[in-house]
C-alpha cells in the first residue's frame, strides 16, 4: 500500500481487519520490519489519539518516529501555485513536503478543513499536495473529508463485538457548540457501506452528508425510528454540508441518553473522541456498560499498525 486516505485505497478490507486483530494478539511479531525506517507525523491541527496510537503502532514495528506540529512549530505554509510569496506565508508546500520526504520512509499528515469553502475543502488541497510532492507513502491522520484510521478502528471494534453477521449500525448526529467537519461521519459511512451492514444515518433536517458518502445507507430525520433495534450506535456531530460549515440549530433532544438506549438492542455506543460530555453524549452512557469509546481508542493502535505494516512491506 502506498496511500491510505480512504476505504478505496484498501484492496481487501476484511484482510486488513483480520491483520489488525492478529497484531492486537501479537503486537511485536514484526518488530524487525521497521528497523532503520522513519515515520514522520505532521499535524496541522491538534490530536491526542491519532498522534499517540500511530506512534505506538510504529514503535511496535521497530520504526523511529518524528512528530512535527506544523501549525505551531513550522513555517507558515503556502499552498497556491504560481503565487508571488510576498505575504505572510514563508514556505511553499512543494518544498516542505519534498523535504519531509527526504527524511521519512512513510509520512502521516493531519489537515482539517477550513469549513469556509466547500469546493476547496472537498478537493483535499493540502493532503493531495503532500501526497504529490513528498514522494513517499502517505497515511491520512484525518483530512478535510475523511478519517480512515478512525473508521478502520471502528470497523475492527464492530467486527470484534458483533453477534450477528449483519448488525444494525446507526450513525446519529449529536449537538455541539462548534461547527465540526463532516470527516468522521463521511468516513464512517464510507466504511460501513463497504462492510455491508444494515446501516442507517439519522440527523436533523439540513445535515445530509454528501451523496458519495451516504451510499446505500437508509437516511431518516426520525432518531427514535433509526435507533429501534440498533446493535451499534455511533454518535457524532457534524456541521451542515449543504449550508456549508454552518450549525443550523441547537439540536435539542438529539443527545444520546440511557432513555434512548432502551429503543435499541442493548446497543454498544461509539464515539471517536474527544467528546463533549452532557452535550453530545450523556455522562451515564459514557460511564456505563454500553460505552465502547475506549475499545475504539485501543483499536486505533492496531488499525495504524496494520496500515503501516502494509506500507513497509510494499516499500
Ligand atoms: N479520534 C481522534 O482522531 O482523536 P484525536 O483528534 O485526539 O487524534
Amino acid at each position: 500500500m502506498k496511500l491510505f486516505s480512504s476505504v478505496k485505497d484498501v484492496t481487501d478490507v476484511n484482510q486488513l481487519v483480520s491483520e489488525a486483530i492478529q497484531l492486537k494478539a501479537n503486537p511485536f511479531a514484526d518488530e524487525q520490519l521497521g528497523k532503520h525506517k522513519t515515520l514522520g507525523l505532521i499535524f496541522l491541527n491538534p490530536s491526542l489519539r491519532t498522534r499517540l496510537s500511530t506512534q505506538k503502532a510504529a514503535m511496535n514495528l521497530g520504526m523511529q518516529v518524528m512528530v512535527m506540529n506544523m501549525d505551531k512549530e513550522g513555517w507558515a505554509l503556502e499552498t497556491q501555485d504560481g503565487i508571488i510569496m510576498n505575504g505572510t506565508t514563508v514556505e511553499h508546500i512543494r518544498e516542505a513536503a519534498g523535504v519531509m520526504g527526504e527524511y521519512c520512509d512513510i509520512i502521516g499528515i493531519r489537515s482539517f478543513p477550513g469549513l469556509k469553502d466547500r469546493d476547496e475543502d472537498y478537493s483535499e488541497l493540502i493532503f493531495n499536495k503532500f501526497v504529490q510532492f513528498c514522494g513517499v507513502p502517505v497515511v491520512s491522520l484525518e483530512s478535510a473529508t475523511r478519517h480512515p484510521l478512525q473508521s478502520l478502528a471502528d470497523l475492527i471494534t464492530i467486527e470484534e463485538l458483533k453477534t450477528t453477521a449483519k448488525p444494525r449500525v446507526v450513525l446519529t448526529w449529536a449537538p455541539h457548540v462548534k461547527p465540526l467537519p463532516q470527516a468522521v461521519a463521511n468516513s464512517f459511512a464510507e466504511w460501513m457501506n463497504k462492510a455491508d451492514y444494515d446501516f442507517v444515518i439519522t440527523h436533523p433536517a439540513g445535515y445530509d452528508l454528501a451523496p458519495e458518502f451516504v451510499g446505500n445507507a437508509v437516511v431518516t430525520n426520525n432518531q427514535d425510528e433509526a435507533l429501534a433495534g440498533a446493535d451499534f450506535v455511533y454518535v457524532k456531530n457534524w456541521s451542515s454540508y449543504q449550508d456549508y460549515g454552518k450549525i443550523l440549530s441547537d439540536g435539542e433532544g438529539w443527545m444520546m441518553t440511557n432513555e434512548k438506549l432502551k429503543l435499541t438492542n442493548n446497543a454498544g455506543v461509539m464515539h471517536c473522541l474527544p467528546v463533549r460530555r452532557g452535550l453530545e453524549l450523556s455522562h451515564e452512557i459514557l460511564d456505563g456498560p454500553n460505552s465502547l469509546v475506549l475499545n475504539q481508542a485501543n483499536n486505533r493502535v492496531w488499525a495504524a499498525q496494520a496500515v503501516i505494516k502494509s506500507m513497509l512491506k510494499g516499500s
